[in-house]
């Protein structure tokens, strides 16, 4: 089987630990694989890395190394903790596409074949960490990693309990797997918060306009609240009408901009009389507590406008006057 456990001797496990920073909110740490097996020669893994929503790492089926998507992808751990981890995932790559070929000729598994991987941890405030590893079998999870041992999922197939009798039967692979779930993604997820904190706690603030959308009926608008260029994803928009929050607004999709920022809209269908006073409240972490409101219509720009107006008349007024009787005096 897999047969990775003796790489377990051969990390060395200096303490690498400089930070003594209290985590402030939970970060989700995932490794994401897909293995494509056409027929029983043909197949193809490819994997990622992401911190929370940020790729950190790639590597794909032609590379025998994983990339670094940013910088300070390598966290805390020293190139040879590095070059370790590799190695561990190399090996389980390729054990893992042998076993796979080995199942589906046991089971008679019909090929293409798409397994999807995916494990990690999450960090809570407090260092309390909980992992998982959950596998997926022709979009279905099939069997997933629980303490100690390999469980299937409540709706597998039965033939998953003879895979799942067989992956028990390995103990350095169930031994690697834990003291990787347990002992070094915890600490590798550590020294990358510590490492890419400029980039983790980047703040972005949001632009926000309105519109008018296509007309939901007869004597009705929708109006249209357009919020973008926010990082991180987390944000609150809402219609208002004063301090009461308008039910009928539909938020729509977060739409990702090609600079690692946030798009998104929320719209509310009004009978057109009762569009005046509306306004659209953007919270955002990065505003500070300082909220973005967008009225509709200007209903505060126009009574300034009013005023405007009606002064500006009654200059004009005044200036007409003071022309007429100039020019009658100089007559
Ligand atoms: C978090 O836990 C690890 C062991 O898992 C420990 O070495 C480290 O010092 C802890 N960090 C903090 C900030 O408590
Ligand atoms: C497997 O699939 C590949 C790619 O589609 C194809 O080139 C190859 O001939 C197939 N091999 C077998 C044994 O069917
Ligand atoms: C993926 O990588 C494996 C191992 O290096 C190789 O045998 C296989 O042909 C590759 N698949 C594709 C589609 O390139």
């Amino acid at each position: 089987r897999m047969g990775c456990g003796w790489l377990l001797l051969l990390w060395v496990l200096p303490q690498v630990w400089g930070s003594s920073e209290v985590l402030q909110r939970s970060v989700l740490f995932r490794y994401l694989q897909i293995s494509s097996f056409t027929n029983s020669s043909w197949m193809r893994t490819d994997a990622l890395i992401l911190l929370g929503e940020l790729q950190t790492h790639s590597w794909s089926n032609a590379s025998d190394t994983i990339s670094f998507v940013k910088p300070w992808a390598q966290g805390t751990f020293s190139s040879q903790q590095w070059v370790h981890l590799q190695n561990i995932f190399r090996v389980f790559r390729s054990s893992f596409t042998r076993d796979i070929q080995e199942f589906a000729k046991m089971l008679s598994l019909e090929y293409p074949m798409e397994l999807q991987l995916s494990g990690g941890c999450e960090v809570h405030p407090g260092n309390v960490s909980e992992h998982f590893l959950h596998v997926a079998y022709q979009g279905e999870y099939i069997l997933s990693f629980q303490g100690t041992a390999w469980e299937p999922a409540p709706q597998a197939p039965q033939w998953v309990d003879l895979v799942i009798k067989v992956l028990n039967q390995d103990d350095g692979t169930k031994e690697t797997v834990q003291w990787l779930l347990n002992d070094i993604f915890s600490q590798f997820v550590n020294g990358l918060l510590e490492t890419g904190k400029s980039e983790l706690e980047k703040q972005v603030k949001p632009e926000a306009w309105l519109s008018s959308g296509p007309s939901p009926g007869p004597g009705h608008l929708l109006l249209v609240c357009h919020v973008s260029g926010f990082y991180p994803k987390p944000v609150w928009v809402m219609w208002m009408r004063g301090e009461q929050e308008q039910q009928g607004t539909q938020r729509g999709d977060f739409l990702p901009n090609g600079d690692e920022t946030w798009y998104l809209r929320a719209t509310l269908d009004v009978a057109a009389g009762e569009a005046a006073g509306l306004a659209c409240r953007v919270k955002h972490s990065s505003l500070g507590g300082q909220d973005l409101v967008l009225y509709w219509g200007g209903s505060h720009i126009s009574v300034g406008l009013v005023i405007l107006v009606v002064l500006a008349c009654l200059v004009l007024l005044f200036v007409l006057i003071l022309g007429f009787y100039w020019i009658r005096r100089h007559r």
